[in-house]
This record gives structure tokens, sequence and C-alpha cells, in this order.
């Protein structure tokens, strides 16, 4: 395989580890944005430290300072950005503007990676509110890149990451629950983990409540809606300009839902 010098924007984060870990396991010349700010947050420190350790090389920067993002991005042919969705939401675009800018004036990166990976905002543009302020944060991030002229790769991972099949698809709770499960949805709708299964929520049971809930439960639970009620991640067909991963990576060896289960008995 054709290796890259990589750069992890995000790199000590809950995806952002596993994609460094990744990296450097392929082969990859793997580089970590060591932003400024992480000060004495020693768990951050130490995961670098390690990661340094095994070949990874860090580099200083900040969003704060624009030059020493272009800095940064001059070392390398792909920057892959994992910054945070959930907790701000609204700085996510902002930080990803920003480092639009410095991919841009830098002019050398082959492929960007933004912070996506989850689903496809493209789709969604009949999503309600509040959910749908998600979907429409991540198209002005593509917008910007496209206009930009950044090759970019986009990856829409769905429902991801240990967030929905532990906690059998129950919002707020990624466990399973040893005494009852509300099904949400017609029966009728498939989910796409990342595992690439299907997972047939059947139940005549109406679930969706926002009453009394934070802003952030209100937006994560309209997602839920148009993943389990409207089956915005079954309802499509790929088309030309997308690939689906087990075309594109047919020798992963996929797990099956229920070797996934055991680990919570
Ligand atoms: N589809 C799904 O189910 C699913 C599940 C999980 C995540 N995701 C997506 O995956 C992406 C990464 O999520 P995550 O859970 O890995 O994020 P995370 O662990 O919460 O945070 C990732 C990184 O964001 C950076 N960050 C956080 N606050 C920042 C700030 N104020 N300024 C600058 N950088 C900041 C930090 O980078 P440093 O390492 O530099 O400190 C942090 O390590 C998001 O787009 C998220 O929506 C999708």
């Amino acid at each position: 395989m054709e290796k890259s010098k990589v750069l992890v924007v995000g790199g000590t984060g809950y995806l952002g580890k596993r994609l460094v870990k990744a990296s450097l396991a392929e082969g990859h010349e793997t580089y970590i944005l060591n932003r400024a700010e992480i000060g004495v947050d020693i768990d951050k420190v130490q995961m670098l430290l390690s990661f340094k350790e095994q070949g990874a090389h860090l580099v200083s920067g900040s969003f704060t300072d624009h030059q020493s993002l272009v800095k940064a991005i001059k070392l390398v042919d792909v920057v892959i950005c994992t910054i945070s969705g959930v907790h701000i939401r609204s700085h996510q675009i902002l930080l990803q503007l920003k480092l639009i800018d410095a991919i841009k004036e830098a002019g050398n990166v082959k492929r960007f990676l933004p912070s996506e990976f989850g689903t496809d905002p493209a789709r969604m543009e009949d999503a309600l509110e509040p959910g749908r302020v998600t979907f429409d944060d991540k198209m002005i991030v593509r917008k910007a890149i496209e206009d930009a002229q950044i090759p970019f790769t986009y990856i829409s991972a769905n429902c991801f990451a240990g967030y929905f099949l532990g906690g059998l698809c129950q919002p707020g709770k990624i466990l399973p629950s040893r005494d009852s499960v509300v099904f949400l949805g017609d029966g009728n709708k498939k989910v796409f983990t990342v595992f690439m299964l299907h997972v047939f929520l059947n139940s005549d049971t109406v679930f969706l409540s926002q009453k009394g809930l934070e802003y952030a439960e209100q937006v994560g639970l309209i997602h839920y809606y148009h993943v389990c009620y409207e089956g915005c991640l079954t309802n499509f067909e790929i088309g030309n300009d997308a690939v689906e991963a087990s075309e594109l990576y047919p020798e992963i060896k996929y797990t099956t839902v229920e070797e996934y289960m055991k680990r919570y008995l």
C-alpha cells in the first residue's frame, strides 16, 4: 500500500486516538497536532508522549495561530480532522474553517478528511429542528472545502463508535438494559451501524419526547427520530459519487451483532 504523511488534528480524542493508532499500524508517517491549549492536561500529554514513543511526530500548533497550522500542514499529504462535535458544536465549524484556510494557504494537501463520521449531511436537507444543526454545520464545512478546491474524502460512519448498538439503540444509554428496552420505529426501518449490518427495530411503541431536555439531548433525539423512524441511513442508493466501505475494503472481516454483544455479558 502507498504510504502517506498523515496529520491528525484532535489526536487525543475518542476517535482521533484510534485513527492515530491505525495510521501508525498501517506504517504511515503520522503527525499529531499538539495543541498549545492542551496545557497541563496530564492524560492528553501522556497520551501524546506515548504516541511519540510509538513513532508519531508531535507538531506544536494552535487554532489561534494560523501560521502554526500552515506550518504543521506543510509537513504532510493528508489531514484528518477529528475535533469534537458533541460538546463544541458551534466551535467545530469555526475551527474547521480555520483549518481549511490553513490547508488552502499551505497548498500541498492531497486529501482532507473533515470531522464528519456520522450521517451523510447532504441527504438530510429535510431534517427537523433542532437536530438539523449537525447536518447544516457539516454542510457549511463541506462548502468551504469544495470552494477552496481541496481534495476531500467525507466519511459517513452512520451509527457509530459504540454509542448505539451496545445500548440497544436507547437514547442516552451505551450499555444494554437488563430490564426493558423500548424499540423505536414502525418495525420496517433498517439502521446501519459501523459494522455494516442491518439492525431491525421491531415494535409499534412510539417514543419521542423532547420535554425538559437539554439542547444537546434534543439534538440527539432528533437524530434517533431520523434514523429509527424515517430510516434515513438506508432509504437511498449510494450513487456514483460515493462508495460503500465493504466494497472499498473487502478484506475486512466484519463483526456480527452476536459477536459484538458478547462483550456486554
Ligand atoms: N456517528 C457517531 O455515532 C459518532 C460517534 C462519535 C463521534 N462522532 C464524530 O466523530 C468526530 C470526533 O468526535 P469525538 O467523539 O472523537 O470527539 P472528542 O473526543 O469529544 O474530541 C476530539 C478532539 O476535539 C478537540 N477539541 C475539543 N474541544 C476543543 C476546542 N475547544 N478547541 C480545539 N479542539 C478541541 C480535542 O483535540 P486534542 O486532541 O487536540 O485535544 C479532542 O481530543 C465528531 O465529528 C463527531 O461528531 C460520530
